[in-house]
């Protein structure tokens, strides 16, 4: 059993606050009867729960996307430092939600979040070739000859040959897009180092068919809409 707000707020839509002002304004249903009071228990596995005529949806998966500020690690947990996990709310945090995939601590941009193991599996595969796309300043600008060397794919320090990518020169070179179609360790940046550059800023714009939100700043998230999880092959 849960308090009715609560199980509003975990599925990532509402606040507390404003969940109790849903409950308030008489549209939140419980097995088809206004909820009276924010605090009333409730048992999502048994009780259909609506708001506004619409199932939460409780049972299904979460999945939030996060605009990852640079300081923070790409974990669940961390005994000294402050986790991606951190910048959710307790009721999301309860849900057992892990990072799909890694960014660097230095790293920015977009993070997809999710309880869902089937889908994180799917993404993360070797064979899935997501493109992912990223945002890079580098301290030495690269050129056509690089963007070539990048289609071809880049031979990283230990020997590794990266699959073909594609760059994307902005200006002088020394802005680039970056897609991959794979994720190894410190991949980007050790790409640009093969090609005798060092990556200043990074930012990771889109994976497969999810791009961030220009709307959120650092460290903001939003429950992805129906069609984006569709769009990554969620809820089948
Ligand atoms: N490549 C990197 O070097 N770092 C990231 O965080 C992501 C891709």
């Amino acid at each position: 059993m849960e308090r009715l707000d609560k199980l509003l707020a975990s599925t990532g839509r509402w606040s507390r606050r404003e969940a109790k002002r849903l409950v308030k304004e008489g549209r939140v249903l419980v097995d088809g009867i206004p909820a009276l009071c924010a605090e009333d228990k409730v048992n999502p596995e048994r009780s259909a729960v609506l708001v506004d005529g619409a199932d939460i949806g409780y049972a299904r998966q979460t999945y939030i996307m996060l605009h990852k500020p640079a300081g923070v690690l790409s974990a669940t947990e961390d005994p000294r430092q402050r986790t991606v996990l951190d910048l959710l709310p307790p009721e999301l945090r309860r849900r057992g939600l892990f990072p799909v995939g890694r960014l660097d601590r230095d790293t920015e941009g977009l993070l997809l979040l999710t309880d869902d193991g089937a889908l994180a599996h799917r993404l993360l595969s070797p064979k899935s070739h997501v493109d992912k796309v990223y945002y890079a300043h580098l301290d030495v600008p690269l050129g056509e000859e690089d963007r070539l060397a990048f289609a071809q794919g880049i031979v990283l320090e230990d020997g590794y040959r990266c699959m073909a990518a594609e760059l994307a020169l902005l200006g002088d070179g020394g802005e680039v897009l970056i897609t991959l179609r794979e994720g190894k360790f410190h991949q980007i940046k050790r790409m640009a180092a093969a090609r005798g550059s060092r990556v200043i800023y990074l930012k990771r714009l889109r994976m497969g068919a999810l791009s961030l939100d220009g709307a959120l700043p650092p460290g903001g998230w939003r429950c992805l809409t129906e069609e984006e999880i569709a769009g990554i092959g969620g809820w089948k």
